[in-house]
């Protein structure tokens, strides 16, 4: 069985003032979600601190980068042995805004989903194709290789500790949504990827993200192979980040 989640993205968003609003209501009413989704919050990291207090309510919090390195004079840099210290259990590698603005390579990303399961963290890789790529027909393969390279350090026992997050670039903060069929096959493509590289692919959670919001949401998460999704915007709104996590199908 596949653990559901629903992951918030904040990006570089919110203030102590949003932590408190966001976190108190979302502790709140998680009680209430009857479908066994697992919530985590992913602030800016300086305020991971103030997210893990209100931890308690059940959800995990995750940090939205990490370095490709273990430790020393690298300014600027946190990582992963930090994160868990300070209370994190998810981190994300490789969203598209830092392969494109950042300029990761999957070379850094592979070393950073490595250091993220060596120190415990389960890491959340994102992948996804861009516009042109789609409309060039390569999608599923730039897809899958992102995949084979961004887990390619990652030995047999680690694997509970993956998640995979497929977001298509053109949907990110667009307000356009793959198709709810779009995306079933893309994750069908990438537990086949999974399965090639000797995954327990059946096992493995993959999240849909990009535009995300609670009337979209219901269509997306009932494909049986969209195990919940990576949301961004809307997750900086509690009514409509818990309309997304109801939104996920439960008796499972
Ligand atoms: P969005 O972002 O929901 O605002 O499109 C998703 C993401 O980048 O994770």
């Amino acid at each position: 069985m596949r653990q559901k989640i629903v992951a918030g993205n904040w990006k570089m968003n919110g203030s102590k003032a949003l932590v408190q609003q966001l976190t108190s209501r979302i502790g709140s009413e998680m009680a209430s979600l009857e479908n066994g989704v697992g919530l985590v919050i992913i602030p800016p990291a300086l305020y991971v601190p103030g997210v893990v207090e209100s931890s308690s309510a059940g959800f995990g919090v995750g940090v939205q980068n990490i370095a490709c390195w273990e430790s020393g004079a690298y300014t600027g840099e946190i990582s992963a042995a930090m994160a868990i210290d300070i209370g994190c259990a998810y981190t994300l590698v490789g969203h598209s805004e830092r392969r494109q603005l950042f300029a990761e390579t999957d070379e850094q990303i592979a070393a950073k989903v490595e250091q993220a399961v060596n120190a415990g963290l389960t890491v959340i890789l994102c992948v996804g194709e861009t516009l042109e790529q789609r409309d060039a027909g390569t999608a599923e393969r730039v897809v899958s290789a992102q995949v084979r390279a961004g887990l390619a350090n990652v030995s047999d026992d680690q694997w509970p500790n993956v998640v995979v997050a497929y977001e298509p670039v053109w949907a990110i903060g667009t307000g356009k949504t793959a198709t709810a069929e779009d995306a079933q096959a893309m994750h069908v493509a990438i537990r086949r990827e999974l399965k090639s590289i000797g995954a327990p692919a059946d096992n493995v959670s993959i999240l849909y993200g990009g535009s995300v919001k609670a009337d979209n949401a219901p269509a997306l998460f009932a494909q049986p192979d969209i195990d919940g999704g990576l949301i961004g915007g809307a997750s900086l709104k509690a009514d409509e980040f818990m309309s997304i996590c109801r939104a996920v199908p439960g008796g499972y």
